[in-house]
């Protein structure tokens, strides 16, 4: 274990960023886990509701000693794919603590999320519901605990979106339950990803409930998914306290109490996740600074990909001048950019370069796409760092290949 020239508790630095390269490699995934922590407990604390259960939605990062963060804080986990479960699994959570809110499984992969423990499922179609139920009729185990729910699609409340149940095929769908002897107890809203609006969650509570209210058996209510973070330091940040406040007085009128269960993603995780990388090339364009760096849209899609921002840092205090800055990939892909139009310093080769708040959808979206091998992960944690997922080498570029 090498020792770094900072405590790895303190806020990041230029220094700790070069002691991490030095021992690790360029580029590299860094998470802090006193952040992570930091935000889950911020979350957990924000809904006051009593009956309220977090579950953490693995699709935004999958990498299992993060997972168990959040096992230690109480949290469970969200599971949008069978591939979601299983990491959960490896992890060391047990199925009842894993909620499936996901869509269009095969049979297969619907017997296996009960096989593998799972409880609570939340539906998004009739024909999903049909398969459940026949799988249930003839499944060997114990099915006693099961609780299902249906996604809601109301055209109303989220627009556009191919997701959910519409309310109008609810008595169809207590049809097909009861047909097996089960009911449906539960209604999941997912608000659409990255919403900083509080008031887009808060002023839908009502319609919901109501929704809720056409279940006979209504028993909880998962709220999602969709909770932004403010990718921009500067811009609107989504406010847990008065969203939480706001939902659990609601919840409290009920006659009937129902459980709450809340499955955030980036909003929880984003920000503990760096992308170090280290400048490989520079060139002018005019007044613009062109900046080549060790990784790549194959490493991090989201900037280029999908159109999302991610600051980039180089944590220099009080930089002389700024410029306007094109961060570009290690390919010639038209759109191989880490960013855009940033304002960054005059850089020169090796320096390093921090993208931040790349904890979500981050290395889960990565790809070999390019065919460039997958940067390693290292978790800082108690005044100490560890790895925790291999760099790739070229060899996995062949893994599956089959050679003759
Ligand atoms: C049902 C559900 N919940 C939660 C999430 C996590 O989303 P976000 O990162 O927007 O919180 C997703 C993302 O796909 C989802 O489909």
């Amino acid at each position: 274990m090498i020792e770094l020239s900072q405590h790895p508790c303190q806020p990041f630095s230029l220094r700790l960023a070069h002691d991490l390269l030095s021992y690790y490699g360029s580029p590299l995934y860094v998470y802090q886990s006193e952040v992570l922590s930091h935000s889950i407990s911020h979350i957990t604390s924000s809904i006051p509701y009593n009956n309220t259960f977090f579950q953490f939605a693995t699709v935004t990062n999958g990498n299992i000693e993060l997972l168990k963060l959040f096992n230690s804080q109480g949290w469970g986990l969200h599971g949008n794919t069978p591939g979601d479960i299983y990491l959960g699994l490896k992890a060391g959570f047990s199925g009842d603590k894993i909620v499936y809110s996901g869509s269009n499984l095969n049979p297969e992969e619907m017997a296996q999320v009960l096989k593998w423990g799972v409880r609570t499922l939340n539906l998004d179609s009739l024909s999903q519901l049909d398969l459940l139920c026949n799988i249930y009729q003839s499944f060997s185990g114990d099915l006693s605990s099961l609780k299902l729910g249906l996604r809601i699609n109301a055209p109303n409340l989220i627009k556009d979106s191919r997701i959910g149940v519409q309310p109008h095929e609810f008595s169809e769908a207590i049809k097909i339950a009861q047909t097996v002897g089960l009911k449906i107890q539960g209604l999941h809203f997912y608000r659409g990803t990255g919403t900083n609006a509080t008031q887009a969650f808060t002023q839908v509570i009502d319609n919901i409930i109501q929704i809720g209210n056409l279940l006979p058996d209504w028993e909880y209510l998962d709220f999602g998914g969709g909770f932004g973070y403010p990718y921009r330091h500067d811009k609107v940040a989504f406010d847990w306290n008065k969203f939480g406040q706001e939902l659990s007085h609601k919840l409290n009128q009920l006659s009937k109490p129902i459980q709450l269960i809340i499955e955030p993603g980036r909003a929880v995780i984003a920000n503990c996740g760096i992308l170090l990388a280290k400048v490989v090339s520079v060139k002018w364009q005019g007044k613009k600074q062109i900046i080549g760096v060790d990784t790549t849209v194959g490493n991090l899609s989201i900037p280029s990909v999908h159109g999302g921002y991610r600051k980039i840092t180089t944590w220099q205090e009080n930089p002389q001048s700024l410029c306007l800055t094109d961060v570009c990939g290690n390919t010639t892909y038209s759109r191989d950019y880490l960013g855009k139009n940033c304002q960054l310093p005059a850089l020169k080769i090796d320096d390093i370069i921090g993208i931040l708040d790349v904890g979500a959808y981050g290395y889960a979206m990565s790809s070999h796409f390019l065919h460039r091998p997958r940067p390693a992960e290292v978790l800082l944690e108690k005044g100490s760092h560890r790895l925790i997922r291999q760099r790739e080498d070229y060899q996995v570029l062949i893994d599956n290949q089959i050679l003759d």
